[in-house]
């Protein structure tokens, strides 16, 4: 039987639990669809930084390389100061294991949970690919005479060449494939003459940033030569966020830096209904990928069963999915976009008319 290694990192507040029903559903599919995970569970986060001073041991880094996937619950403290878990653990990962995209599919499921006005699952549906490793995140830059009048903050973004160039080939990839190679429906009749199947929109600011978009356009200009059935599209991201709210159903992929993919993947989140239904995968295609919820540890819901976990089951189907288990992956989504329409009341923690361990449980029998 095939067979798939796993390191979990549950983390901290709730992420424990909502990776439990992730690991819960991920079970249930290995058992419907024939293959075997073992779970290899590790406690980094801020209990065990607070008990013994240390964030992520260099030799966890080494250990961790050795996993094709991570499944990481949530990081962030009440008792730790902000930045420490998150730069320690989750964008040492990120960094370290080259988990160069951050991958965010946006999908709305059910219309009512859209704050949008006439906005339904036929307009929220595309995909956010995010560099991962480079732009703002890299921590260039510095202080010149801190402390003092003149102090001077420079943070630097950093934009490389190999690096634009693998983000926006692993986008172009990922566009040609999407909607399974049939043209999408957002399509100009003209584009679908000239046999384009999808549409990759770069998202960036090239009004302002005159270096650093620069080269992203410059290179996704260059390579969308050798992706002739993918439209190419451009929007500035302060655009990109308008449009998100007047007019989603104009996106498909986007393709954009890691700064501005944290902001509008955020925004993305609330139109799908919220960090309850939100996943997110940090992808090496060739190492080590981590697969997680977007929403954060929500430490005030610790231990209550409320938090909606369904976020995390996504995550899970999207690690699946990656591991090549497409149909287990697929029965995970139908399953989860069932039960919201049939018996969730609401995908805010609390309100679901569920506990957490149930939704686990309703979309782990569904499976
Ligand atoms: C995310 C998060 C992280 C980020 C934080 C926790 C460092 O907001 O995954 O989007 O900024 O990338
Ligand atoms: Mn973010």
């Amino acid at each position: 039987m095939k067979t798939y290694d796993i390191a979990v990192i549950g983390g901290d507040g709730t992420g424990p639990e909502v990776a439990a029903e992730g690991l819960k559903v991920a079970e249930a599919a290995a058992k419907k669809f024939g293959f075997k995970l073992n779970w290899h569970h590790y406690d980094f986060g801020g209990d065990r930084y607070l008990k013994t001073g240390e964030v992520l041991p260099d030799s966890a880094v080494e250990e961790l390389r050795k996993f094709k996937a991570i499944f990481l619950g949530a990081v962030g403290h009440p008792q730790v100061k902000p930045g420490i878990l998150e730069k320690g653990i989750l964008l040492r990962l990120r960094f370290e294991l080259e988990q160069y995209i951050n991958l965010r599919p946006v999908k709305l499921y059910r219309a009512q949970d859209c704050p949008l006005k006439d906005k339904g699952p036929e307009h929220v549906d595309f995909v956010v690919v995010r560099e991962n490793n480079e732009g703002l995140y890299t921590g260039a830059g510095g202080f010149l005479f801190k402390g003092t009048p003149h102090e001077v903050a420079l943070q630097e973004s950093v934009n490389t060449r190999r690096g634009v160039e693998r983000c926006l080939k692993y986008a172009f990839e990922l566009t040609k494939k999407q909607r399974g190679g049939k043209p999408w429906k957002g399509l100009k009749p003209e584009d679908v003459s000239a046999g384009k199947t999808a549409q990759l929109t770069l998202c960036g600011k090239t009004n302002v940033l005159t270096f650093a978009f620069d080269l992203w356009e410059r290179a996704f200009i260059e390579m969308s030569a050798k992706y002739p059935t993918v439209k190419r599209d451009y929007a500035h991201v302060d655009a990109t966020c308008m449009w998100f709210v007047k007019n989603p159903e104009w996106f498909d992929v986007i393709v954009t830096d890691n700064m501005f993919g944290d902001i509008i993947t955020d925004l993305a989140a609330m139109i799908q209904g919220g960090l309850g239904v939100a996943a997110g995968g940090n992808i090496n295609p060739e190492g080590t990928s981590m697969f997680e919820p977007m929403g954060g540890s929500a430490p005030k819901y610790t231990g209550q069963n409320v938090i909606n976990p369904i976020a995390a089951i996504n995550a899970a189907g999207m690690m699946l999915d990656f591991l090549g288990e497409s149909q287990a992956a697929a029965a995970i989504e139908a399953a989860v976009i069932n039960l919201i329409n049939t018996k969730i009341k609401s995908l805010a923690a609390g309100k679901m008319g569920y506990g957490t361990r149930e939704v686990g449980d309703l979309i782990a029998a569904a499976v």
